[in-house]
């Protein structure tokens, strides 16, 4: 085993089972690009100061950006041996380039390189997953567009409420995950400050500057506390909880498409690219994805604890139990992405049927509110008019009508405000068109979303 670069202190190697369990490499290698690109814009600030030689300042970058190319083109490989991706990447500068590569690490800690590249890093991913959220809000929209006609059944208590349009009902998800991606961009915002040259802790004696790294790298400044900036992790919370957050939406979508796609509701089909069958039962069609999407909620919930609960009792500054950061903060953003990769076709694929939706609309009393309100526009209190309503339903079920086949005389009996264009007032279509409050189920109200929508993105 290579002697680990902190060794000087020590008179005994560490055994290959604490080297195991401290290493980080395994999951940290994929900072590799983050780590090299803030190794490099550290090293043009020490040429730039004098604290290395001008020419040392080069050579180093000249070698890393050699490192990042044979990274990438695979012609170097991750040593699993080694401590994590920072000693990697240092390691094989000094490889390649001698006494000047054990230069870089001038008033420099892997304290704060590693606060540094992790903030990179989740900048290039968190800006991905706001991609991937805005093109599923595109599906979301396009779909809802496709049904501004399409009736069924509005739930509260998955019970049949009042009629709505499938797009009001996908616009909900438009509205969710448009919040979702808002709550990135927001923690995207906090993170971008540079925690380099916070040094381990305590910052540095040699004149660094701080600012010319954070501008080279993109950042909208320094953080301001050198303790802090080693041992801030809150951006990880706040993505994590903007990702449990959207994840919980996703497996809330699920949840209905595993319902509509049961034959008690039949409302849509999977395609049969995004569905899966049973070894035994031939008959059956599976919503494998939506349920995996559902169960792996949980895991990203899980992720977001972890976090929470590996900082809760750290003193400052840094501690190593913050290595723990990395395999939460990525498996939180891979299963998010991994969800919202495969949720886009599977909308855009499903069919909607729109038949049983409606047909399911018509049923349930779904416009006894409205056979209420035909009583209020007449001059009645709702209050009364809705008791009204309730005695209507009531005499229907024991006597297997619908409100649509109560004779007028009927109507008439509870009160004389009723007369034959109730049964207008009380027809579906009307029921469902005719709700045109913003935010509503009328064609109009749904087209003020989609547009909104479209132009606020
Ligand atoms: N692999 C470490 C981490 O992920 C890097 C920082 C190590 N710093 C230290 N003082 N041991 O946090």
């Amino acid at each position: 085993m290579a002697k680990a670069m902190w060794a000087g202190r020590f008179s005994k190697e560490e055994s290959k089972e604490v080297n195991d369990f401290n290493s980080s490499i395994s999951f940290d290698s994929r900072m590799y690009e983050s780590d090299i690109t803030g190794s490099i814009a550290h090293a043009r600030m020490l040429g730039h100061q004098g604290i290395i030689s001008q020419a040392d300042s080069d050579l180093i970058i000249e070698t890393l950006t050699q490192i990042l190319e044979d990274i990438n083109t695979g012609k170097l490989e991750f040593d699993m041996e080694a401590e994590d991706i920072h000693m990697f990447i240092e390691a094989e500068l000094t490889n390649r380039i001698g006494e000047v590569g054990k230069r870089l690490h001038t008033s420099r800690s892997r304290n704060d390189q590693v606060a540094l590249d992790i903030r990179l890093h989740l900048r290039k991913t968190v800006s991905s997953i706001v991609e991937q959220i805005n093109s599923l809000i595109d599906t979301f929209v396009n779909m809802a567009e496709a049904n501004k006609e399409t009736i069924m059944p509005g739930y509260t208590h998955l019970q049949r409420a009042q009629p709505i349009t499938f797009a009001n009902h996908l616009l909900a998800y438009a509205f969710m995950l448009k919040r979702d991606k808002e709550r990135f961009m927001d923690a995207l915002k906090r993170m971008n400050y540079s925690p380099l040259g916070s040094c381990a802790l305590a910052g540095t004696t040699y004149p660094i500057d701080r600012e010319m790294v954070a501008k080279e790298l993109g950042f909208d400044g320094i953080v301001r506390n050198s303790l802090d900036g080693v041992s801030d992790r809150d951006f990880c919370v706040e993505i994590a909880s903007a990702a449990a957050l959207c994840q919980m939406h996703l497996s809330r979508f699920s949840e209905e498409i595993i319902l509509w796609c049961s034959w008690e509701f039949k409302f849509i089909e999977l395609d049969d690219a995004y569905s899966t069958g049973s070894s035994i039962m031939p008959q059956k069609k599976n919503p494998d994805i939506c349920e995996l999407v559902r169960g792996k909620t949980g895991r990203v919930y899980g992720d977001l604890v972890t976090l929470l609960t590996m900082l809760k009792g750290t003193p400052l500054a840094y501690n190593k139990d913050m290595q723990e950061d990395k395999e939460a903060i990525f498996d939180c953003l891979d299963t998010l992405s991994m969800c919202l990769t495969i949720v886009k076709p599977m909308v855009e694929t499903m069919r909607v049927n729109k038949t049983n939706m409606r047909n399911a609309a018509a049923k349930g009393f779904i416009n006894a509110t409205d056979l209420a309100d035909y009583l209020v526009k007449k001059g009645m209190a709702f209050r009364s008019a809705y008791k009204i309503s309730g005695s209507i339903v009531a005499f229907c079920i024991e006597n297997n009508l619908v409100l649509e086949t109560v004779p007028l005389e009927k109507y008439q009996e509870y009160s004389e405000l009723f007369t034959e264009d109730v049964y207008q007032y009380i027809n579906l279509e009307e029921c469902t068109f005719k709700r045109t409050s913003k935010g509503a189920s009328a064609v109009k109200s749904v087209e003020e979303q989609i547009n909104y929508l479209r132009s606020n993105k």
